[in-house]
């Protein structure tokens, strides 16, 4: 049932190619640069008009919210607010029925994302779903939505799943700038002509898995990780810390890479491995000053790079190339690494990585 291999979470990483694929299936028209949302179609008019989206979920779910943010407002230009349920529900949230809620959940049954969103019904939004799990609960309470396809996440920790919501999330973010017009079919057309390509891309990521192993090898006694990215790369970093915190015990954080000298940049020493997202976007000279900054307290820096950057490898102590690819496709391309590096540091110490301890696959208690 693992398929060959010696954890359900490796070989989910493994799938990644060919479930993002399954979620975009029948979804995206390279050609002619159309995307089809089945699920929400009902609602195109909504979100030719919508002037708020909020996004609420737990976990890494929540992490793939954030891309979402950074997507949608991006191409659709429309503001969006993403929210811990967990807060969200609790906190007398201003809500009206102009605006549309999109709850993300792997399972379909987080307590906490499912209250959110009776709270949002009451006051007359509108909800969609993103969720894994056909016919959960989340996707019955929903008023629409769009499944990720990635097929059963066995793992505890969340890691096709988190690619196919952030797929789900590139799709919708189109659709909406599809509807209101805020991209050119011809821009439409090369982003979807990329995404389509991610899948091959991934594969080549995971080419890199043995050089991971070995790095790997060289981090797993740290105590403590930071994880450093800008822009879409930020919520890559925060992936990244969970992944490892929650199967290695490891602890790990992740931040804006700005904001460490804000703060944490007090942890660093010769002890302190820091992984960058430091591939060639619109923020790569700010990143590389924040590595040299590192550098120069003695950090352990691994680098997530964009292939054939030499100037990075000259810096840092461990580099991991991936392919280059628009800003936002970032997420889908480097989390893979993360995702290796935390499973095999894991692995490494001897943890039950399918089932770490305290955790459960879906948390129907709040
Ligand atoms: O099923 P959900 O997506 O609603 O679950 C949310 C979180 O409990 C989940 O993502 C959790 O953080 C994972 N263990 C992360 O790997």
């Amino acid at each position: 049932e693992k398929g060959g291999f010696d954890h359900f979470m490796l070989k989910e990483i493994y799938e990644q190619p060919r479930s993002i694929r399954d979620c975009m299936r029948g979804r995206i028209n390279c050609e002619q640069g159309k995307i089809a949302l089945g699920g929400i179609k009902e609602y195109a008019e909504k979100l030719k008009n919508v002037e708020r989206i909020i996004i609420v979920a737990c976990g890494t779910s929540w992490h793939a919210g954030l891309t979402g943010e950074y997507l949608i407002e991006e191409y659709s230009r429309i503001p969006v607010e993403v929210e811990y349920a967990s807060e969200f529900r609790y906190r007398n949230p201003i809500i009206t029925e102009k605006d549309v809620v999109v709850a993300i959940s792997q399972s379909g049954e987080t307590a906490d994302t499912m209250a959110a969103i009776e709270i949002a019904k009451e006051k007359g939004a509108t909800i969609f779903g993103i969720c894994n799990v056909v016919g959960a609960s989340i996707p019955r309470i929903t008023h629409a939505g769009v499944y990720t396809h990635a097929g059963p996440e066995i793992g505890v920790a969340s890691t096709k799943a988190f690619t196919a919501q952030v797929t789900v999330l590139t799709l919708m973010a189109l659709y909406i700038a599809q509807q209101k017009g805020t991209l050119t079919t011809s821009k439409l057309t090369s982003l979807l002509t990329e995404l389509n390509g991610i899948p091959e891309k991934i594969q080549a990521v995971l080419a890199t898995n043995e050089l991971i192993k070995n790095i790997a090898e060289k981090v797993k006694d740290s105590r403590n990780c930071l994880f450093l990215g800008r822009g879409s790369g930020f919520p890559v970093a925060l992936e990244g810390a969970l992944k490892l915190k929650e199967i290695s015990y490891i602890h790990a954080e992740g931040y804006p890479a700005a904001e460490m000298k804000h703060g944490p940049i007090a942890l660093i020493d010769k002890e302190m491995p820091v992984v960058f997202i430091a591939t060639k976007n619109s923020s790569y000279e700010k990143v590389v000053s924040n590595i040299q900054e590192v550098k120069a307290r003695k950090g352990i820096v691994i680098a997530i790079v964009t292939s054939g950057d030499r100037e990075v490898e000259k810096m840092v102590d461990y580099c991991i190339e991936i392919p280059d690819a628009d800003e936002a496709f970032l997420p889908l391309l480097a989390t893979i690494p993360l995702q290796l590096l935390a499973y095999h540091i894991a692995v490494m110490r001897g943890c039950n990585v399918d089932q770490p301890r305290n955790l459960a696959k879906s948390v129907t208690v709040e």
